[in-house]
């Protein structure tokens, strides 16, 4: 199961004084890697005897590492820092429930959930440094890197968003960036699949066209480079049109890698299209096209 699951299936049997306390750990950990009981005690104000009921339950839950043997260190596991960011969410009217795993991949989980209004909405969590850190908890037990990892993909999370609104504002085909809360970005629900999944695309012209058009918004409008752009982040539509995802990577186009940061994307997207489709275009010119050079491509 992954973490997500596991915070999706807990969250409804915790309770204000379980959150009260994750809180309590989550605000330590900027301080220690593993927060002491007596500092959780201190900023809780409550009896020694709840708290030890209270982290009992959450490390029961899944939600939290303790130390061995004293149980007197306590750290956030990611489906704690989940549940946190679910929390989060509710509260802002964003989310009431959550349905099924969109899918499961190595630097994010990505949920399918509800509104208020009963609108479906995409929840992806993002999880840097997922693997790395399954490897070191095997090896050498939590460490430092442990929170490292969950403020990175904090960051991650807050670069995503601001990104993706830049560029709706802009007009770039992007799912709908709706709110962010730790390491969680929630956006509207997308249908289709990636480019990779498709054998047949119809007019794969049209398709590249159309994907080299979003690349010069995003460029000339919201002065973005996506910096990840492959077939695996391009999202076919039922419709036939494009939808450009998963953009934490993003950089400002006066970014000092920008040049090479765009060609590559522009080399992944052109060499995928010739390979599998046989259309043939030349980076420079379509790197013209997406910095303003020129107005329209010549095929
Ligand atoms: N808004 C959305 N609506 C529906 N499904 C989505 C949405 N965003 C992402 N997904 C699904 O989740 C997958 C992963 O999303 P994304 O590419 O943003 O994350 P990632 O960091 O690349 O994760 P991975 O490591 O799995 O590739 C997508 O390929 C898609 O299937
Ligand atoms: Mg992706």
């Amino acid at each position: 199961m992954s973490s997500a699951e596991v915070a999706v299936q807990v969250f409804k049997e915790i309770e204000t004084e379980d959150f009260r306390i994750l809180n309590i750990i989550e605000a330590g950990m900027s301080k220690h890697e593993f927060v002491p009981k007596d500092q959780i005690q201190k900023h809780s104000k409550l009896p020694m005897d709840r708290i030890d009921f209270t982290l009992g339950k959450l490390n029961k839950l899944g939600l939290t590492y303790r130390t061995k043997e004293t149980y007197n260190g306590h750290t956030l596991n990611y489906a704690g820092y989940d549940c946190l960011a679910i929390n989060a969410l509710v509260k802002a009217d964003v989310i009431v429930s959550f349905g099924q795993s969109l899918g499961v991949g190595k630097e994010a989980d990505v949920f399918d959930a509800l509104s208020p209004s009963g609108r479906r909405i995409a929840v992806k969590f993002h999880r840097l440094g997922r693997i790395s850190f399954r490897q070191t908890r095997r090896t050498r037990g939590y460490t430092r890197e442990h929170s490292t990892w969950l403020f990175q993909s904090h960051v991650a999370a807050e670069k995503e968003f601001q990104a993706m609104k830049l560029a709706y504002e802009n007009g770039v085909s992007v799912p709908e960036p709706i709110s962010q809360n730790r390491h969680v970005v929630a956006m509207g629900m997308i249908e289709g699949a990636q480019l990779s999944k498709y054998k047949d695309i119809g007019k794969p012209e049209k398709v590249l066209k159309e994907i080299l058009r979003n690349l010069r918004k995003a460029y000339l409008k919201a002065h973005l480079i996506h910096a990840d752009i492959s077939e695996y982040n391009i999202i076919l539509q039922p419709d036939g049109h494009v939808l450009i995802i998963d953009w934490p990577q993003a950089v400002k186009t006066d970014h000092a890698n920008a040049t090479e940061l765009l060609e590559r994307d522009i080399k992944n997207v052109l060499t995928y299209f010739n390979r599998k489709f046989n259309i043939e275009l030349a980076a420079k010119e379509a790197c013209d096209y997406i910095t303003g050079k020129t107005r329209s491509l010549a095929f």
